[in-house]
């Protein structure tokens, strides 16, 4: 028997569908359970993005996420979290093959995490398993745009919408995707008002990650936003803190601090003079 998404109340793919064109809908990636709690009470959507692979596990692409990993990050994400919705990314290779595959491993995601819903890459080319997907009683959200599935395949992160043929291909693909029964679909990497005229043209709510701010929502990576990422930090992101400098710092102080056994201090041991019997 298939497990349906949690039934809490916790904001669900319908009250993010019934948002388009109304206040923005505010998306993060998330991945492990104390950023969920951090995160929860500010966002609407959770995505548990297959990004993990790059960010957490040092992968060079997304293709290094497996169903596992998605679905034990999904676990702790779940666990973190009690209202926003929770959407768990379908790894490279685990829905492609066939609107079976899809289903049977969206199945697998819901039924392991209780997350509200998935999200997989493609359009017109995937229209049919995001539609099995959906038949199983499990919302689906789309991807179009820049897909970090296909870098190899596209030979490197490649911005769409500029060209006239590649215009018309992304309105197909977003009218796939709508067709199909998505409740929402990322618009990744696309030109400005390419964006802006797939979001006026299609009724499901569209989340922006370098695309353009009249999308119905914004999605960002945790760790890019939070001024954690080590690497190339891409153009479209705004790092709202900068916690490399934060946990460097700390690092430097804890092991000089170490070194000179000013650490730990007396507040940080046990001693017969400590009333406490508990850590
Ligand atoms: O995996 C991910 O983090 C994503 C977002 C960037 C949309 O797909």
């Amino acid at each position: 028997m298939t497990r349906k998404p949690s039934a809490d109340s916790r904001i669900n793919a319908e009250d993010i569908r019934r948002r388009k064109g109304g206040v923005p809908i505010v998306c993060l990636t998330a991945y492990t359970y104390p950023i969920a709690r951090l995160l929860d009470p500010h966002v609407d959507l959770l995505l548990v993005g297959d990004s993990v692979a790059m960010v957490l596990h040092g992968h060079a692409t997304t293709l290094g996420a497996s169903l596992e990993m998605m679905i034990a990050h999904g676990q702790a994400v779940m666990r973190g979290s009690t209202r926003a919705c929770v959407v768990v990314d379908m790894p490279a290779g685990s829905y492609e093959a066939s609107p079976e595959q899809a289903a049977a491993s969206a199945r697998r995601i819901v039924g392991e995490t209780g997350c509200q819903a998935v999200k997989l890459e493609g359009g017109v080319d995937m229209a049919a398993q995001i539609a099995a997907i959906v038949a199983e009683g499990i919302p689906v959200m789309g991807h179009i745009g820049l897909q970090p599935q296909s870098v190899e395949k596209d030979g490197g992160y490649r911005i769409k919408g500029r060209t006239e043929e590649n215009i018309a291909a992304l309105f197909r693909d977003a009218e796939a995707v709508e067709k199909a029964g998505a409740f929402s679909v990322v618009i990744e990497g696309t030109m400005e008002d390419v964006a802006a005229k797939l979001t006026r043209h299609i009724s499901t709510p569209t989340i922006g990650i370098g695309a353009s701010a009249d999308c119905d929502g914004q999605i960002l990576v945790i760790d890019d936003m939070v001024g954690m990422t080590v690497d190339r930090v891409p153009k479209f992101v705004k790092e709202y803190a900068d916690l490399r400098s934060v946990i460097a710092d700390a690092a430097a102080r804890y092991a000089a601090e170490v070194r000179s056994r000013a650490f730990p201090g007396s507040d940080h041991v046990f001693t017969t003079a400590s009333s406490k019997d508990e850590t």
